[in-house]
């Protein structure tokens, strides 16, 4: 089918078309947000059973992208005693049959390095990041020297090397939802004087360092992607940080939200989609082309997943609860086979804290 977007005339995208990334093809535009699985891991950070058969699972039903959960670089920057980590090559065995099961499916796989920093859990470490802040506990943060900046970058890079070594095919750096990175973008968490605060390009310096430092240790083919802030605190200043990183060379954006919004000029409506997912849209209409764009938030129907690409708005579609609670949602969009809906109840949200069993997975363990 021809249509025409701003005047000229292109042939419309489907949500099986493949997509390049860096040089790797990727089957189609469908892809498994992170989600950490808060009781899979133990106090050692490695890699379970549940988690083999979690993503195996969601890899033999046509993801195109699986991006594994919010992995630890250093034992510190946990969510927790029990979350899944990198910072020692002990981990890596897992990994690779993490890898094997998603590449045996032809499904590419990535998997998302992060520090808490600030928000660290109190049982796992100190509280640290760019800058003496109060922390949610009610306590003052302690302001990362310079030196530690870069022993923190070099642990994001051994990561990476360990994730490499597991054969993924790439990593996505936790760039939003106010976790290390993120800090270093906000206003309110970096109040630093010297080259990592003040301007975009100066907040953006820290992640960017990262990207230059896997490029070096991983590789050209190897895919970094960084799941940015689509707002923080408005579009122009999230867009001139992921510039930087993509003059570094991130080879791919998967924006999300960061600590909040404050751009007037984001109103949505009319459209089947949410203002998390919009800030995606306007970045695919930034950087049209020169870079994939992901979008996320909000996207339970197989409709919308066509909408999105069909209309040329974003270049994948991410998803997250869509396919915790059915793994077989991709081919529900890809085929119109029949799936079980999220319920939208956020119990998976609340893992670390109560005992819960996700409705729609009880309803498919039933059918
Ligand atoms: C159980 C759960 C765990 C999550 N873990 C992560 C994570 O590890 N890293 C991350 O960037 N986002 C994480 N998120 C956020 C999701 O990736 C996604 O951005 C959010 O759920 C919105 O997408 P959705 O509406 O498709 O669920 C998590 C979300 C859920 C529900």
């Amino acid at each position: 089918m021809i249509i025409c977007r701003k005047g000229e005339i292109s042939i419309m995208t489907k949500v099986s078309d493949p997509i390049r990334i860096n040089r790797t093809v990727v089957k189609n535009r469908i892809t498994f947000a992170p989600t950490v699985k808060f009781d899979y891991a133990g106090p050692d950070g490695k890699v379970t059973q549940k988690h083999i058969e979690h993503y195996k699972e969601r890899a033999e039903h046509n993801c195109g992208l699986i991006c594994v959960e919010a992995t630890a670089v250093t034992p510190d920057g946990r969510f927790g005693p029990n979350h899944l980590g990198l910072w020692e090559d002990q981990q890596i065995d897992g990994h690779r049959v993490i890898v094997e099961n998603g590449h045996k499916n032809n499904t590419v796989m990535l998997i998302q390095l992060n520090h808490t920093g600030i928000v660290s859990n109190p049982e796992c470490g100190p509280s640290i990041g760019p800058s003496e802040v109060e922390t949610r506990q009610g306590a003052r943060s302690r302001a990362m020297t310079v030196e530690e900046i870069h022993r923190m970058q070099d642990h994001y890079a051994a990561a990476a090397l360990r994730a490499r070594e597991a054969g993924y095919d790439g990593i996505q750096l936790h760039g939003c939802h106010g976790y290390l990175i993120n800090q270093f973008l906000n206003e309110t968490t970096n109040l630093r004087t010297d080259e990592y605060g003040g301007s975009a390009e100066n907040r953006a310096r820290f992640a960017a360092e990262i990207i230059r430092g896997i490029r070096k240790s991983c590789g050209e083919d190897f895919i970094i992607s960084v799941r940015t802030v689509g707002a923080d605190p408005d579009l122009k200043s999230a867009i001139a940080v992921a510039e930087e990183y993509v003059k570094a060379g991130c080879d791919y954006l998967q924006v999300s939200h960061g600590y909040g919004a404050s751009d007037p000029t984001l109103a949505i409506g009319g459209v089947p989609f949410g203002l998390i997912c919009s800030l995606g849209v306007h970045f695919h209409e930034h950087f049209a082309g020169r870079v994939p764009v992901s979008c996320v938030n909000g996207i339970f129907e197989p409709s919308t997943v066509r909408y999105l690409i069909e209309n040329d708005l974003t270049d994948t579609v991410d998803l997250a609860r869509a396919i915790l609670a059915d793994p077989a949602f991709p081919e529900a969009v890809l085929s119109d086979s029949p799936y079980v809906r999220c319920f939208e109840c956020q119990r998976c949200q609340y893992g670390p804290f109560t005992q819960h069993k996700c409705p729609a997975e009880l309803k498919r363990r039933k059918a």
